[in-house]
């Protein structure tokens, strides 16, 4: 079949798409977007959660099909969407939202497999409540599992990129 779907703010389509084809797949071996990661394939980890029609799913998960005429949006689109948030600049302008930035600020970035699907869901988590405690932040990542970190790095990057947030930085 003939998928068409949004992603990352631009119409895509995709052809020959068996109907049981992940949207994981459809996204990282078709339109060449390979930062949603694939470590289970299972639902169980995270690190393929994208956004679809605005809510975090694992996209491990999501038939193909099941994405048709939606929206997506990808760890690739999130500085894209955070200037959209925000009102302004030209793409380009910057390179990372700056959910991204406290990540690599906070020391939050290991092996990074995990990394995509936490920044989808924190930015997610932090459109819907821009000052969250710290029991909304472990709710909001729970699904996401991390091997190396240990997750005190991860919740420093989202208290990070609250507080700058809340600063208007
Ligand atoms: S790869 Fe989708 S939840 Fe693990
Ligand atoms: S940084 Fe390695 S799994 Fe999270």
């Amino acid at each position: 079949m003939r998928l068409n779907l949004t992603v990352n703010g631009r119409p895509r389509e995709a052809d020959d798409v068996w109907e049981g084809e992940s949207l994981l797949y459809v996204l990282r071996e078709r339109l060449g977007l390979p930062g949603s990661k694939n470590a289970c394939e299972q639902g169980e980890c995270g690190s393929c959660t994208v956004r679809l029609d605005g809510v975090p799913v694992c996209s491990c998960l999501v038939a193909a099909g099941q994405a048709e005429g939606r929206e997506v949006v990808t760890v690739e689109g999130l500085a894209d969407l955070a200037r959209r948030r925000s009102g302004g600049g030209s793409p380009g302008e910057a390179e990372l939202a700056p959910v991204q930035q406290a990540f690599i600020d906070a020391g939050a970035v290991q092996c990074g497999f995990c990394t995509p699907g936490l920044l989808v869901a924190a930015d997610e988590m932090l459109e819907r409540d821009p000052d969250p405690s710290d029991a909304d932040i472990r709710e909001a990542l729970s699904g996401n599992l991390c091997r190396c970190t240990g997750y005190e790095k991860i919740m420093d990057a989202v208290r990070l990129a609250a507080a700058r947030g809340s600063e208007g930085v």
